[in-house]
């Protein structure tokens, strides 16, 4: 399915998908996670709903599954979503000017997550090639030049960065980089708590990011996710950047040397400050 422009798997987006986000009506305690396919929405929904559930109000989360907390802002039932009690989480891979207009009318507190995006279409490639029942690629090369044209699933992650780029140094905009979590989880969910206005304990930081490494959330994905969660908690890696992590990036294994010169040139091409992404640790 196609609108303006940008391709959307139809099993989450059709065209009475976009008129029913048009009518959508955001309160100004839901929490917005914002990110392109395979950033790590997975890890953010898990870190948020913590604090949310668990620390921010006990007492709720005794009451309130997470299928009554948490839904994928194309996907969901939007009259089932009337019905949840706040706060509500609302997970997306849109651009921001396709997000409901409510959403920054009533100041919904919105996280935007980056990833590299060498190791986010390394990610993707493997995703849309082990899940069953989703088209696969022939090769990583056919896979590499539509993800660099935009002719993937939800579209450019350039135009995604670019368009999300603008909105941060916005009040209720926070940007999160994955590699920055995954450098210091501790620090990461301390912030993305004090931007939602929980005020957390060490002791509760510390829990929340023991229960978030990605060991931890690899051994409870059948649990958590069903059969599709061996393909959501792969490999969890990061981009080689000299002194800040030893773990190799994973796009090394599928890059040739001239796919990542591409893929510097395009950031070059766009500009400074057409992405959050700083372009060493690209
Ligand atoms: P890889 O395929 O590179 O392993 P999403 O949730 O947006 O689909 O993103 C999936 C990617 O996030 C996968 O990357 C997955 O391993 C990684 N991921 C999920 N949980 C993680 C965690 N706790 N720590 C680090 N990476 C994690």
């Amino acid at each position: 399915f196609t609108h303006q422009g940008i391709p959307y798997p139809v099993t989450m987006c059709t065209s009475e998908t976009f008129q029913a986000l048009d009518t959508f009506e955001a309160r100004s305690d839901d929490i917005v996670l914002a990110s392109y396919p395979k950033c790590g929405s997975n890890w953010l929904l898990h870190i948020v709903k913590f604090p949310v559930l668990e620390c921010g109000d006990p007492e709720k989360y005794q009451s309130r599954p997470l299928h009554n907390l948490f839904c994928k802002l194309t996907v969901c039932i939007f009259k089932r979503m009337k019905q949840f009690s706040s706060p509500r989480i609302l997970a997306t891979h849109l651009h921001y000017d396709k997000l409901p207009g409510s959403i920054f009318e009533n100041n919904a507190k919105i996280l935007v997550l980056f990833r590299n995006p060498k190791d986010t279409a390394v990610s993707f490639f493997h995703f849309h090639n082990d899940v069953p029942d989703i088209p696969s690629y022939g090769s990583w090369d056919e896979f590499f030049r539509q993800f660099m044209k935009g002719q993937v699933s939800w579209g450019s992650y350039f135009d995604f960065a670019i368009n999300w780029n603008k909105h941060i140094d916005d009040a209720n905009v926070k940007f999160i980089l994955y590699e920055d979590l995954k450098e210091n989880l501790t620090s990461g969910v301390k912030q993305i708590a004090e931007f939602l206005g929980f005020s957390l304990t060490e002791e509760q930081i510390e829990t929340i990011s023991t229960r978030s490494t990605f060991q931890a959330m690899r051994a409870k994905s059948q649990e958590t996710h069903g059969a599709v969660g061996r393909f959501l908690f792969r490999k969890g890696k990061i981009a080689l950047v000299s002194g800040i992590s030893s773990e190799v990036g994973d796009w090394k294994n599928l890059f040739r040397e001239t796919q990542s010169q591409a893929m510097d040139e395009k950031f070059q091409e766009c500009g400074s400050g057409y992405s959050p992404f700083p372009i060493h640790r690209a």
